[in-house]
């Protein structure tokens, strides 16, 4: 595996596989990796002759009093996980690289409406800056395909918007969400959980399935299953943020009229903020 830290670096070991017809594919990460980037890689090994990984602790999608500071900084260990998983090039830029001019003057990437809700009310800004790097990362990588967690199923969302608003070339792949044995969501932030709340935190999980399950019974008051979440949720210890239940392909507040959903969650335990969300498909004959 071949490591570079310069756009220039990246960019003549992309040309070079590209002049030989072979296809590239990106997984953005902010590093401290496990198994669930590590299944990403997998799955973008099977969609490309190439994968590249980028590990940027971006600075522009924390906002204040966040964890920015603290998050964890794995490069060594993250570095030898890849090579386990036959990743071609590892690409780290630092933050000269990525926002040369100081970032707060940097040319921006807003993604409306979609980018202003849930996470985005939580976290203001937080998806302006996953949309800049995404981007970013994607123009200087210049892959057939991006790929990223369902886990984060909103930014999955904001990200499909920008690269079709944008006309990018393109393809970008969501993969499932890569689960503990005990149904929590594989996260870094998980770290931060102690031991009473990393099994208070498989409640999250449970209440996505309750509230699943009372949709695939037809329960369409859709606004009190939401109620009844952020309820599971403080029984569960939880201090909770959001339960929605939306449409699938645009996140707007799902009605009885609506198929396909999603129901998103996300909630705190101590100082980890955790989310997860379930696809649920309500109202059609099996
Ligand atoms: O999901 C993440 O790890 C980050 O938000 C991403 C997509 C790498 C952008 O920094």
């Amino acid at each position: 595996m071949q490591t570079v830290e310069s756009l220039l670096d990246l960019r003549n070991a992309v040309h070079t596989w590209k002049q030989a017809g072979e296809s590239v594919a990106l997984v953005p990460t902010l590093g401290n990796l496990h198994e669930a980037h590590l299944q990403l890689v997998d799955f973008a090994r099977t969609r490309a002759d190439r994968v590249v990984v980028s590990i940027f602790v971006n600075p522009l999608q924390f906002g204040l009093g966040e964890d920015f500071n603290s998050y964890p900084r794995t490069e060594t260990e993250d570095a030898r996980l890849l090579a386990t998983r036959e990743t071609d090039l590892l690409y780290l830029p630092g933050v000269a690289v990525m926002y040369p001019r100081d970032a707060q003057s940097m040319t921006r990437v807003v993604v409306p409406g979609l980018s202003d809700r849930y996470c985005g009310e939580s976290r203001p800004g937080h998806f302006e800056g996953v949309a800049t790097v995404v981007c970013k990362l994607l123009n200087q990588v210049q892959p057939d395909i991006g790929v990223f967690g369902k886990k984060d199923y909103q930014q999955l969302l904001v990200i499909e918007r920008l690269v079709a608003d944008l006309d990018m070339p393109v393809k970008i792949a969501g993969v499932e969400t890569v689960r503990e044995h005990d149904g929590l969501a594989m996260s870094s932030r998980n770290r931060y959980l102690d031991d009473q709340q990393r099994s208070q935190a498989t409640g999250l999980s449970k209440m996505l399935g309750t509230l699943a399950q009372s949709c695939k019974k037809g329960h369409q008051d859709y606004r009190a299953l939401e109620s009844e979440g952020i309820k599971i949720l403080e029984q569960a210890g939880f201090r909770p943020d959001y339960v929605v239940i939306c449409r699938k392909n645009d996140l707007e507040p799902a009605t009885g009229n609506d198929h396909d959903l999603v129901i998103l969650g996300a909630g705190y335990l101590g100082k980890a903020r955790l989310i997860d969300n379930i696809s649920v498909t309500v109202g059609i004959p099996a």
